[in-house]
């Protein structure tokens, strides 16, 4: 579990400190905290990007935040001013705090128009406008968005991308501090997920606003997010840049979940000067090594798929004490166009590997399983 420093400055939209919440309220029969100790902050303009496992408590983190679930312990400052102080009793209502929503199902209203459903903020939120003033801000709003042409249209009469286009308008009509959005993408087909996220990215960056978006999808946060929160049962993983967060996972929970990886369990590790040597049953490895503390045993060696180099069983290749290249042979292997995907038994280690399509190997091949040190990583959890 990460122990994060929090700092409430101007140069921070949100703040998030030791947040829990248990469901239930005073009479809790709820066993566990849904959301224990969570911790981070979103600088003026950021994207920033929960994810995580299922029930790990990404929406009831948002909806903390938009001041929908009443936390049980913690702090929350949107915009320097505090709206959730457990210690302190204080509490800032949703309608005013300075965010909009975009909860899963959109949320559009049926039963009114485009323009209608673009305008609703302005007629009734923290930022009431004039009826003349109204109509062109949001016809504006809609062109913005391209969506212009279908301002009469019923809402309903929408694609599922122009739907999640006007909620999106619709949220960012009222100029909100925050947008808070959770799992906004899920319901369209891959395709046009992939689409509306760039265009989303684009939105989010034009108009400036601090962003908190819940996904469970692992791509989706790396591909749009300037900071990735990962949480796991309740409590932070990891907070790191999406770089960062797949080259230097924290912990096998985060290796295994951000992109997957080979977590090779390890029996004893020993210190080098150039480096660490894990001790394995898919034999001795020599590892990149950070600030790790003296001997130690137990962990895994981390190494993604792209970094498991194969080649045919005569090659003669290594390093010099012949460290980190070990026997295998295919047990499985699929061919994806660009690239091929392997299974490996690696003495009796299950390895998944990728080379380029053009290697010809087939399952039953013995090969050479080179794992460059620089690319394998120990983790003490
Ligand atoms: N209203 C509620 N009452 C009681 N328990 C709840 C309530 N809402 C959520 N929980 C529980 O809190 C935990 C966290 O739920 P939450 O909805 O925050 O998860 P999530 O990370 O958003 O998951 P998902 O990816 O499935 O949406 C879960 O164990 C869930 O069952
Ligand atoms: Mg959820």
């Amino acid at each position: 579990m990460s122990d994060i420093a929090v700092t409430v400055t101007d140069e921070n939209s949100i703040t998030v400190q030791q947040l829990r919440k248990r469901y239930g309220g005073a009479q809790a029969t709820e066993p566990s905290y849904a959301v224990d100790g969570v911790s981070f902050e979103v600088p003026k303009g950021q994207f920033i990007t929960l994810v995580g496992p299922s029930g790990c408590g990404k929406t009831t983190t948002l909806r903390c935040i938009a001041g929908l679930e009443q936390p049980t312990e913690g702090r929350i400052t949107i915009a320097g001013r505090v709206v959730f102080d457990g210690a302190g009793r204080r509490t800032v209502r949703t309608e005013d705090r300075p965010i909009a929503m975009v909860p899963q199902s959109y949320g559009i209203w049926p039963h009114m128009t485009v323009l209608e459903n673009v305008a609703f903020p302005l007629r009734h939120g923290r930022n009431r406008k004039g009826q003349h003033d109204i109509r062109e801000r949001a016809l504006a709003m809609l062109d913005q968005v391209g969506l212009a042409a279908y301002a009469e249209r019923w809402a309903t009469q929408l694609s599922g991308g122009q739907q999640q286009r006007l909620s999106l308008a619709r949220a960012l009509i009222a100029e909100p501090e925050v947008l808070l959005l959770d799992e906004p993408l899920s319901n369209l087909d891959a395709k046009l997920r992939t689409r509306l996220r760039i265009e989303l990215r684009e939105f989010q960056e034009r108009f400036g606003v601090t962003t908190v978006y819940v996904t469970h999808d692992q791509s989706e946060a790396l591909a749009l997010s300037d900071t990735v929160v990962l949480m796991n049962e309740g409590h932070v993983e990891q907070v790191d840049r999406p770089n960062r967060i797949y080259e230097q996972p924290q912990s096998s929970f985060a290796a295994d979940f951000i992109g997957g990886a080979n977590l090779i369990p390890v029996r004893s590790v020993t210190m080098r000067s150039d480096g660490l040597l894990a001790e394995t049953d898919a034999g001795t490895l020599l590892c990149a090594s950070e600030n790790q503390a003296g001997p130690t045993s137990g962990g895994f060696v981390c190494v993604r798929p792209e970094n498991v180099e194969v080649s045919a069983r005569t090659s003669s290749a290594g390093t010099a004490d012949g460290l980190n290249e070990i026997t295998g042979k295919v047990t499985a292997s699929e061919y994806l166009g660009d690239r091929l995907e392997f299974i490996l038994d690696v003495q009796g280690v299950r390895l998944k590997a990728q080379t380029p399509a053009s290697m010809g190997v087939r399952p039953g091949d013995e090969v050479t399983v080179r794992i460059e040190p620089s690319r394998a990583r120990y983790l003490a959890s």
